[in-house]
């Protein structure tokens, strides 16, 4: 089964506790163990990562991407968290290694603070989900599963 990448960025391994208000009571365990079961069902094998730092990050892109290039990996679910509105440095990865990524945000960051509204991934993302919660991911999942 080809792989697809999950991928959480800084401060997602904080789900279920960090304001639930915002992003809701599921964990990151729980939330990897949907997106185990969603790609299988879509005969897809997901490859869970989350990390705070920027440059491991960058590593995974880079090295998803030659998979992606080589065949075994159909692309990358992505929650890019704050980096999403500060890192040139990932858009430039996703580039770069031609990464096909579909940008999920839980949060509809479009009603919240002005500083969320600015993605520096979008412009290098197949698509983006915003403000549908985890269930973002499992779409996020059937779409990249077509070739989105
Ligand atoms: C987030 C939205 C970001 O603005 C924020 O920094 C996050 C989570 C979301 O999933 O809604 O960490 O990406």
């Amino acid at each position: 089964m080809p792989d697809v990448l999950v991928l959480n960025g800084p401060n997602l391994n904080l789900l279920g506790t960090r304001k639930p208000e915002v992003y809701g009571t599921t964990t990151l365990a729980d939330l990897e163990d949907l997106c185990r079961r969603t790609a299988g069902d879509l005969g897809l094998d997901a490859v869970c990562r989350q990390s705070n730092h920027e440059g491991q990050i960058i590593d995974w892109i880079h090295e998803f991407g030659a998979a992606q290039q080589a065949g075994t990996c159909v692309g990358a679910v992505y929650n890019p968290g704050a980096h999403t509105h500060t890192s040139i440095a990932i858009h430039d990865a996703i580039e770069g290694a031609q990464l096909r990524v579909i940008e999920v945000h839980i949060s509809n960051v479009h009603r919240r603070e002005p500083f969320r509204h600015h993605s520096y991934v979008s412009p290098v993302a197949a698509g983006t989900i915003v403000g549908l919660g985890v269930h973002g991911y499992a779409l996020a999942l059937h779409a990249l599963s077509q070739g989105s």
